[in-house]
């Protein structure tokens, strides 16, 4: 295949690199995969009616997030296990990230350490699962901050697997020397690098809680000391909520179609959400981004910014650093154009009235 053009050119590239099972794991959807289609067709449902004669000679991707300066509103989103696509993982990533002049939200289950990771990043957030043991959680965090994270990102659409066949079919297993290297024992230092899979997760208290409750946020918020940014909202009533017990930042999402199957798109699901909370606090949305039109989108429905999942996967499948990194900019320059075309200077200029809702 020629370089790729777009996101989409990535994926072919990378599923043409990666084992079946690794390409299915990363783009597969849970059950019959409604919502990961969903994502995708969301978009279609918006058109932009575009401004012209503004005299706009090109437009500024720039935007701020809770205290950061970033080149584009375009947010590198956490997922787990990156060196099943890269041998560096997310120390790639977080190169990619800080090149690129964005956040890059650092899964719980990364397979690099986030002290590690943290040596390597510009701006940085943590994206935590809270553990039945609470303990283990609160190190996790209290590690997070006192490496530089500078926000928690609280996932709560996880209160058991999605049912993703791809991976049974597969059987899917984690390939040798590769950890959730977050998770080891500080005593499980393997001689000569050698992993013992029964240290990758403590003894007690290694599985996530399914039964969270908005009293949890709470305690999350007294304990992180930085911002918490609660992921995995769909309805604007938890949003409401999520705000109230103080969160700072809401990400519509469902997971990039991994969990619940039928839940509704995101780009769907953002309108009445950014309408309940009001500009209160930041609102992100992730979910079958690919196209700067998309972005154009979701900034145009009250998204302050955008995660990515699977494309920095692609992108770091493809070529390391630099393909996240090219990605990352790739996008941005759609957006830019995207922009620029729409008769937008700015994404603060983008509003419902640049949108078209068709059936
Ligand atoms: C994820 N996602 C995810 N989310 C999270 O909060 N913590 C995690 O560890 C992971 N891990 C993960 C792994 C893989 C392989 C994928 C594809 C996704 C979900 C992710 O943050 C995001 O919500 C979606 O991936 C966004 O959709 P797109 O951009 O992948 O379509």
């Amino acid at each position: 295949m020629d370089s790729p053009l777009n996101l989409h050119d990535y994926e072919v590239a990378a599923q043409a690199i990666l084992s079946p099972m690794v390409y299915d794991f990363i783009a597969g959807g849970s059950c019959d995969e409604v919502t990961l289609r969903a994502n995708r067709a969301g978009f279609d449902r918006w058109t932009i009616v575009p401004r012209v004669m503004r005299g706009i000679e090109g437009a500024s991707t720039a935007t701020q997030l809770l205290g950061h300066d970033l080149t584009s509103p375009i947010v590198v989103g956490p997922t787990s296990l990156h060196k099943l696509v890269c041998s560096e993982g997310e120390l790639a990533t977080a190169r990619a990230a800080k090149a690129a002049g964005t956040i890059y939200a650092v899964s719980t289950a990364s397979s690099v350490s986030i002290e590690e990771i943290a040596a390597e990043a510009g701006p940085w957030w943590f994206q935590l699962y809270i553990f039945k043991d609470r303990e283990l959680t609160s190190n996790l965090v209290a590690r997070a901050v006192t490496a530089g994270a500078t926000a928690i990102v609280l996932t709560v659409d996880l209160a058991r697997f999605g049912m993703r066949e791809a991976d049974r079919r597969n059987n899917f297993v984690l390939p040798d020397g590769i950890i959730l290297a977050n998770m080891r024992k500080p005593q499980a230092a393997e001689p000569g690098g050698r992993i013992d899979p029964s240290n990758l997760l403590p003894s007690s208290g290694g599985e996530f809680e399914s039964a969270l409750t908005w009293a949890d946020l709470e305690w999350l918020v007294d304990l992180a000391g930085v911002p918490v940014i609660v992921k995995g909202i769909l309805y604007p009533g938890d949003a409401v909520l999520a705000v109230e017990h103080g969160a700072a930042g809401i990400v519509v999402s469902n997971h990039g179609g991994r969990q619940l199957d039928s839940s509704i798109s995101s780009i769907e699901a953002l309108p009445p959400i950014a309408e309940a909370t009001r500009s209160r606090v930041p609102i992100l949305v992730d979910g079958g981004f690919r196209r700067g039109t998309d972005v154009l989108k979701a900034l145009a429905l009250g998204a302050n910014a955008v995660m990515l999942g699977r494309p920095i996967l692609w992108g770091l499948a493809v070529a390391g650093e630099t393909g996240a990194l090219h990605v990352l900019e790739h996008l941005a320059s759609e957006f830019e154009c995207d922009m620029l075309l729409a008769g937008a200077a700015a994404p603060e200029e983008l509003g419902k009235h640049y949108l078209f809702r068709g059936e």
